[in-house]
């Protein structure tokens, strides 16, 4: 018994060093935006020693923030003092009560957004829901109403694309400087360049390199050469890089014209022009 008192009380003093692994509040979140890449984005981070996270969507701040504090950390993985804590829910982005208590608990949290097209990631929206649901009615009779040339701006698949409103809020809480927004669509042509950009940004190492990818022509996305998890090479789901519907090309420039001016407030409030405003 004495033994046992000896060992529990040098792994208390290891622990209390940051010398032996436990599970603490994530310092950093990926907040959305759901289809921008997010899974990509984290499951590429991951390769980091320095980077642990938590692999499914936790939801804390907007579905389960009753359940406290106590019960967040236990959802994450163990880290050294070393390590950054990490999770991503892209629903945070776009829920109201979300920034307000992400501030709560830790006003100094780092938050990164991976930003896609809002027409193609509301495609891409439509595109997973209709997967799952028999007698979806075609992309363009939710998205205008009642057959007009009207947006119908109360669909959700729509509503997320609007990044400036979301970020406007977000900015009542965070300053610009504890942000990050990432190019979904770069994170597929250039994953490198944005991994890197996220590395900087989170103060770490660039580990993560060119020598990771590998180009996958028949997925048409980069895909790992290994991981922690499989030491072969490998893409991600079946569920991610989806072929989209063909959508009238009418729909589309009108959806692009409806976001012009969202768009063009989103890279006034970033500093950052994503390609989108053609
Ligand atoms: P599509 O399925 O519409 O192509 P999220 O993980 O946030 O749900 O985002 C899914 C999107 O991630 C996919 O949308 C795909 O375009 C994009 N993506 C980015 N990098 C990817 C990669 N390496 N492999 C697969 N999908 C990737």
């Amino acid at each position: 018994v004495k033994g046992n008192a000896g060992s529990l009380r040098k792994y208390q003093i290891l622990r209390q060093q940051g010398l032996m692994p436990s599970k603490q509040l994530p310092t950093a979140l990926i907040i959305g935006v759901k289809k921008g890449g997010t899974r990509a984005l984290l499951e590429f981070l991951r390769l980091h020693p320095a980077i642990r996270a938590a692999g499914s969507e936790v939801h804390f701040f907007d579905h389960h923030y009753i359940k406290g504090f106590h019960w967040y950390r236990h959802r994450m993985p163990p880290t050294l003092s070393t390590q950054i804590t990490m999770e991503k829910t892209p629903s945070y982005f776009v829920t109201s009560e979300v920034p307000r208590r992400v501030q709560r608990m830790n006003p100094a949290m780092r938050l990164i957004l991976v930003v896609r097209d809002p027409v193609t990631r509301a495609i891409s929206d439509y595109t997973q829901v209709r997967s799952k649901r028999a007698n979806m009615p075609k992309f363009e009779d939710l998205a205008f109403l009642n057959g007009s040339k009207i947006v119908d701006t109360t669909w959700v698949p729509l509503k997320i694309g609007v990044y400036a409103r979301h970020l406007e809020r977000w900015l009542q809480y965070f300053p610009l400087s504890q942000f990050l927004f990432v190019s979904g669509e770069r994170l597929i042509v250039d994953p490198v360049a944005e991994i890197t950009r996220v590395q900087d940004f989170l103060g770490l190492k660039r580990v993560i390199c060119e020598k990771h990818f590998y180009f996958n022509a028949t997925k048409g996305f980069p895909c790992l050469l290994k991981s922690e998890e499989r030491p072969t090479p490998h893409c991600l789901g079946k569920n991610k890089g989806r072929s989209h519907p063909y959508i009238d090309p009418v729909a589309i420039q009108r959806l692009r014209d409806f976001y012009r001016p969202f768009n063009q407030r989103f890279y006034q409030l970033t500093g950052m022009d994503f390609g989108w405003l053609t």
